[in-house]
């Protein structure tokens, strides 16, 4: 069912700093910041030769990365995302086995004006899966 890594993603307390750390020490490029409040962080791409780092950065009151820096005060890996084909196939294939699909199990456009689902870390051994329909 799941194709490609699409990218990896990264909270980070000030982001900022983060792209700084990127761009300038390890020398990759990366995008100016993008803000998307439905999904509560601003996100900048660290593009690679094989995939992408997102870097995360709470915006607004209702973050849901806000708790997660809490716990991990200089940042943390959040999410890896995978994509598929067809992300309501997955979804319901996903759900018959057992799966917990978050936010109600509808999709929302993501990061990339693509439509994204979040799947539970509890079922996929403590990391937070993103699907990603390309
Ligand atoms: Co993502």
């Amino acid at each position: 069912m799941i194709g490609r890594l699409n990218h990896v993603a990264i909270a980070v307390p000030d982001l900022q700093a983060a792209s700084a750390t990127y761009r300038d020490g390890l020398g990759a490029t990366v995008s100016r910041p993008q803000a998307l409040p439905e999904h509560g962080v601003t996100v900048v791409f660290v593009e690679l030769q094989n995939t992408k780092v997102e870097l995360l950065e709470p915006l607004g009151e209702e973050s849901p990365i806000a708790k997660f820096l809490e716990s991990n005060v200089s940042g943390g890996m959040h999410h890896i995302c995978y994509e598929v084909d067809d992300l309501v196939a997955a979804r319901d294939l996903l759900m018959k086995q057992g799966a917990r699909v978050l936010g109600g199990g509808e999709p929302k456009i993501g990061a990339h004006g693509k439509p994204v689902l979040f799947l539970h870390p509890k079922d996929f051994n403590g990391t937070l899966v993103e699907l990603e329909q390309v």
